[in-house]
């Protein structure tokens, strides 16, 4: 699968009151042609800072080191048209559709107004077409829906308008960043559905952004396991049940409720979880570790290749086949 988008050591600081704290620090993952890489991780690891890095819509103030290459092309440093041509090319969905809709304008206009304003085509022609998308992401009668406004569509609906409005500029990336935590369960296995078959329909790559490893290994091919603003696994999304690479992985995979395993199981990781600001010298994952030793502590791991993943563990070959039998037993 040839790579659509290379993160390679991308670090971001953002300005918090007069200084400035990293979020990411040193994130590198790929994303081949059509694949679906799943991005998992507790709150405050730096997924949507990911997402937001390739879509270019970070904070104003944010430092950017490293390189974002989509295409072939770097995306850091693209300004203009150019940037302006590469946004019409990445689509982003995000966890709360109200949030990124103007309440007082009605579902036609926002899905006809760029087609309008940017490229010039006409009203007819662009309420033709939003009609033929809402059609595409499951909601008939678009006619209808077009003169309706956001607080009239249910959360389920309102994140298909979303969602049709991302396909609208046939993008090759989709930045799905929670596009279910909101939504009840059932409208969640819908919108789910949805998103993945347009997917394989329109050959768009995805990077899914959940907190949830399940749903993650449901549409993705891999999973890239997120902590402290680094990958620290990535592989295929079955084979992190079955063979974590990181003791991290492994404590989240023993964490996740289980109906088939017995409350006693259910293992909480120990301590909370550190964003990239706070991250030791070390391993960031060390004081939360049931594997970490003395050099956990003062070294840092890099993400190395191991099996047919990797993982940004010191531990990680000495420790490989054990990591999901035990971590939930200590
Ligand atoms: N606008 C902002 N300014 C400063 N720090 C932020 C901002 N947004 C998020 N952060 C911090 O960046 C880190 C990563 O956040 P985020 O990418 O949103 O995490 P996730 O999506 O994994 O929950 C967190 O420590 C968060 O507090
Ligand atoms: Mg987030």
């Amino acid at each position: 699968m040839s790579g659509l988008v290379e993160l390679d050591g991308l670090e971001v600081d953002l300005r918090v009151g007069g200084s400035m704290r990293p979020v990411l620090s040193g994130t590198t993952l790929q994303i081949g042609r059509g694949e679906a890489v799943g991005l998992v991780g507790e709150s405050g690891s730096g997924k949507s800072m990911t997402a937001r890095s390739i879509a270019r819509l970070l904070p104003e103030g944010a430092e950017v080191r490293g390189s974002i290459r989509f295409d072939g092309t770097e995306v850091t440093s693209l300004r203009g048209a150019d940037l302006r041509a590469y946004r019409r090319r990445i689509a982003m969905v995000f966890q709360d559709p109200r949030a990124h809709v103007n309440p007082v304008r009605s579902i036609g206009d926002f899905l006809t107004e760029e087609l309008r304003t940017n490229e010039g085509v006409p009203r007819a022609e662009a309420e033709r077409r939003a009609i033929e998308l809402l059609d595409v992401v499951g909601i008939p009668d678009g006619a209808r829906r077009l003169r309706q406004y956001p607080h009239e569509l249910s959360g389920g609906l309102l994140q298909r308008v979303m969602i049709a409005s991302a396909l609208l500029s046939e993008p090759e990336l989709l930045l799905a960043d929670e596009p279910t935590t909101a939504l009840d369960v059932t409208t969640q296995s819908d919108v789910m559905a949805l998103l993945d078959e347009l997917r394989r329909e329109r050959g768009l790559a995805m990077l899914f952004i959940t907190h949830d490893l399940e749903l993650a290994g449901a549409v993705c091919d891999r999973t890239a396991v997120m902590y402290a603003g680094q990958i620290v696994e990535e592989q295929a999304a079955d084979a992190l049940y079955t063979d974590p690479l990181h003791p991290y992985t492994a404590a989240l995979v023993a964490a996740r409720p289980d109906i088939d395993a017995t409350a006693a199981r259910l293992a909480a990781i120990p301590g909370r979880p550190l964003s990239a600001f706070e991250a030791p010298p070390g391993c960031a994952f060390a004081d939360r570790c049931p594997f970490s030793e003395d050099r956990c502590e003062s070294e840092r791991p890099a993400l190395m290749p191991i099996a047919a993943g990797s993982s940004r563990c010191l531990r990680a070959e000495e420790l490989r086949g054990r990591l999901h039998l035990t971590v939930s037993d200590v």
